[in-house]
């Protein structure tokens, strides 16, 4: 039996993902190498679930060591790959520049270096909405984009472009997602709407960066699911596709969902704007709507209810 390589498996999306490929009776491998970007016992929280299931299979391998890449492309069958694992954030990318070069962009090049030996029938990359910079909204694909804010956005441009590199001269069938803003269950500790949560829960102070009215573009992990589905059941060239919520709202406007959800006031400090944050992200849904049929369900009041849900079945 082929199976499907999810890099990054063990992370918030990944391992959201493999339950939706199991669910469907896909065998699936995941490479993760648990790093410590955040707690790896998250990490291995996260797909404990799946660790008896036949058709699961896990790797401790890091992308950057491209030997170990290798050997797993030698001992399984890889029908398609889903590219997840990198350095996330935006922030952390300015205090880390070249973390994020080795991870992101030697670690995409390390793996599409296998796959031109090893053919496979769809490479989906997850990019992000931070390529689109400071573009005017909502933002549309085929925008020209060459300025990116943080080296986050900027290794995620080069993994773009890598992708389309490879896909030309090796004709590998190549997706590349910008994934907007994603939230849920198990969303990674550091980002705003987890974060938030768990200060308000508590009675701590947030920090807000900027006067509260820059505009993000959440989108609930089981649209992102959805739309990531629909790529693997379909075979493009080289396509690249917004996956957003398209209903952007403002910060403040998100610690209210947050602090009425969790009926508790937010103490609020309120600090300069972050280099590399954008005022605000908005996805364009034309062609995904179009040559994928994805259409997000979850809106944010839902979805907010849903993650304290979530927050508040946490033992
Ligand atoms: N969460 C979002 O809002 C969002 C938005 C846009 C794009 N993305 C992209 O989606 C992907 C998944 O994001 P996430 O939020 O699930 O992040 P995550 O940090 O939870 O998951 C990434 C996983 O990759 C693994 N990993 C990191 N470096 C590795 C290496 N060298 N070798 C092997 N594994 C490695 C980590 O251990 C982690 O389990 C990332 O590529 C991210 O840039 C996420």
């Amino acid at each position: 039996m082929r199976s499907l390589l999810v890099t990054g498996g063990a992370g918030f999306i990944g391992s959201h993902l493999v339950g939706r490929l199991l669910k469907e009776d896909e065998k699936v491998i995941v490479i993760d190498n648990f790093d410590d970007y955040y707690d790896p016992k998250i990490k291995r929280d996260n797909i404990k679930q799946y660790l008896h299931n036949r058709n699961f299979e896990l790797r401790e391998v890091d992308l950057r060591d491209p030997e170990e890449l290798r050997g797993v492309f030698q001992s399984d069958k890889i029908a398609k790959v889903i590219h997840l694992a990198a350095r996330a954030g935006v922030r952390p990318s300015l205090k880390n520049p070249l973390l994020y070069e080795e991870v992101n962009i030697k670690g995409t090049l390390n793996l599409l270096e296998v796959c031109k030996d090893y053919p496979v029938e769809n490479f989906i990359f997850a990019s992000s909405s931070s390529v689109y910079g400071t573009v005017s909204t909502p933002f549309v694909e085929d925008e020209n984009l060459n300025k990116p804010t943080s080296f986050y956005a900027a290794t995620k441009q080069a993994g773009e472009l890598i992708c389309h590199t490879y896909h030309y001269l090796y004709s590998i069938p190549t997706t590349c997602l910008r994934l907007f803003t994603v939230y849920g269950p198990r969303q990674r500790p550091e980002m705003a709407i987890h974060k938030f949560t768990r200060l308000i829960d508590e009675g701590r102070e947030i920090t807000i960066f900027g006067n509260g009215h820059s505009k993000r573009d959440y989108t609930y992990i089981s649209d992102i699911i959805d739309g990531i589905m629909r790529v693997l059941h379909k075979k493009f060239d080289y396509e690249v596709f917004n996956l957003g919520g398209s209903q952007p709202i403002e910060l403040r406007e998100l610690v209210a969902l947050i602090e009425s959800g969790l009926g508790k006031k937010a103490r609020m400090r309120y600090l300069p704007d972050q280099p590399g944050d954008l005022p605000i992200t908005f996805a364009d849904l034309t062609k995904s709507r179009k040559v994928l049929g994805y259409n997000p369900r979850i809106g944010i009041k839902e979805g907010i209810r849903r993650f304290i849900e979530w927050h508040r079945s946490k033992p």
